[in-house]
């Protein structure tokens, strides 16, 4: 089913997320039937630029995407998006410029037949999200047909959403005088993702797992996002973010409410949202001793030399910003009561790998007296967001041989051998049900809220004390010492970085 007509207003065109993410997720959705027919794109950006200079800008990129992903440009899916695209130069603090887009909307609804539907796409810096609504309101651009009938303007905000509580709060505040929290999609990208998407469904549509998803049978959880990319061209993004602000309260707390949540009574937006508000408003707010923090010096990843964090563009020669972070979560609720929850998640590090590892309790005794084996191997359920997406569940089996010998084997259920899947880039569910009015996977204002509270007693301590030790883990590695330790201090150690699905075989 095509989506609603519509127009969707980019602002912040000319940038890289326009052209890397939002214009290909667009042409995917054009080839795969997603998009309505009576659409329209206009890009909003400072500067001037005809409208063919910013095409030819974006078919090259969707070229280099295209070609990454192993395929031909569909140049009849393009030449159709292409056609439907319009450069709008104009700034983010002028009336003028909004008033004169309200002029170029109507126009393009009459052309098009978008029948008043508009998204608006914020893909600016954080620091322009409130002026930019403003100005929407002041030129008469959101007001719509209220939340159930008649034509609709949405707005889809990027991360970062704040820099901290306040911010946030404060950024809340604002575009709410504004906007009706159901105009309101906050974006975090990682919830377009099927892995991510489908932790729901693999918990909630099966018997099997739910009854042993507790504090019974569960000892503890660890989530990595290992990412093997510095920080390429976004140093002076970077300086100002760094890894837990970049990548905590939004993506990793996403995957832990995934996992964490109660079941909702229902699919709908609402029921859905308030479960994971629920369990992100239950984690514990963080002690500053539960968390590490590290930094990238020199080493090697992919067997490719890399340099230090304070060496790339952009950086400051002494920065003291993280681009490693670790920590350990409790979530005070009848389920997790006394269940840890381990994150953490760097840059150069030895893998890219993103996982949910749940660990659970052993067997009670090992009735193995006599044979030597009165230890065995964990068993474990790991979630593979990316890369190698699947779900495998390791467990101790005999070892074939005349003597009791324990050895760990595993079952793997991986995507790629199951399904074929569209290429994506992780953006085009998201447009869609933006475009449709399903705020699902989208974070209410409560939410991020909730995520900032959890992680503000860190960010101020760590805001007070100057790591004395950066850089502190080699690129390549595994992250800081300090994160080992943090397990250790509880009997437990992080799975090593190279296990993914790959066979285990002993
Ligand atoms: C972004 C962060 O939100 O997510 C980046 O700003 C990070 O620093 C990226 O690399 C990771 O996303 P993905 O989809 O590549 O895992």
């Amino acid at each position: 089913h095509p989506a609603d007509p519509c127009t969707v207003v980019i602002f912040g065109a000319a940038g890289d997320l326009t052209s890397r993410l939002v214009v290909p997720a667009l042409y995917n959705m054009r080839r795969t039937g997603l998009l309505s027919d009576n659409f329209a794109i206009v890009g909003f950006n400072h500067g001037k630029m005809s409208d063919n200079a910013w095409k030819n800008n974006l078919h090259k990129s969707l070229e280099r995407y295209v070609s990454g992903a192993g395929q031909h440009l569909d140049e009849e899916a393009w030449g159709w998006l292409g056609s439907q695209m319009t450069y709008f130069p104009g700034d983010f603090d002028d009336a003028s410029s909004f008033q004169a887009l309200a002029t170029k909307l109507k126009e393009i609804d009459r052309k098009r037949g978008t029948q008043g539907n508009v998204l608006f796409y914020l893909a600016t810096p954080e620091r322009f999200f409130g002026d930019v609504i403003e100005q929407l309101r002041d030129a008469g651009l959101t007001q719509d047909g209220g939340a159930d009938s008649g034509h609709w303007r949405r707005v889809i905000i990027e991360k970062p959403f704040g820099h901290d509580l306040a911010s946030a709060n404060a950024l809340n505040e604002r575009i709410l005088k504004v906007l009706r929290e159901d105009q309101i999609y906050r974006i975090d990208h990682f919830l377009g993702k099927e892995t991510v998407q489908n932790i729901m469904a693999f918990r909630f549509a099966n018997g099997l797992f739910e009854p042993i998803w507790n504090r019974d049978r569960i000892d503890h959880v660890q989530i990595t996002v290992a990412e093997t990319v510095g920080v390429e061209r976004r140093g002076s993004f970077y300086e100002q973010t760094g890894a837990m602000r970049d990548m905590v309260p939004n993506h990793l707390f996403q995957l832990l409410a995934m996992v964490a949540m109660e079941p909702p009574t229902s699919f709908d937006a609402e029921a859905v949202r308030t479960r994971k508000a629920e369990v992100i408003e239950a984690i514990r707010p963080i002690s500053p001793e539960d968390a590490v923090r590290g930094q990238y010096g020199p080493g090697a990843v992919n067997s490719e030399l890399a340099r230090a964090y304070r060496d790339e563009p952009d950086v400051a020669p002494d920065s003291v910003t993280e681009t490693f972070v670790a920590m350990k979560l409790s979530i005070d609720t009848w389920r997790w009561s006394g269940v840890p929850f381990y994150l953490r998640t760097g840059k150069h590090m030895g893998r890219r790998t993103t996982e949910i590892a749940i660990r659970f309790k052993s067997a009670p005794m090992a009735p193995f007296r006599g044979t030597g084996m009165d230890a065995f191997g964990p068993d474990w359920l790991v979630l593979q967001i990316q890369p190698d997406e699947g779900i495998s569940l390791q467990f101790d089996v005999k070892r074939p041989g005349p003597r009791v010998e324990l050895a760990p084997v595993r079952m793997d259920f991986k995507y790629a051998d199951w399904f074929r899947a569209e290429p994506n880039v992780g953006y085009e569910t998201l447009l869609y049900d933006c475009m449709t009015g399903d705020a699902t996977l989208f974070q209410r204002a409560d939410m991020v809220e909730a995520c900032w509270r959890a992680v503000q007693p860190v960010l101020d301590d760590w805001a007070q004390r100057t790591p004395a030790d950066f850089p502190n883990y080699a690129s390549g590695s595994a992250g800081p010492a300090s994160s080992d330790t943090l397990l250790a201090m509880g009997g437990r150690s992080w799975r090593p970085l190279n296990t993914g699905t790959e066979p285990a075989r002993r």
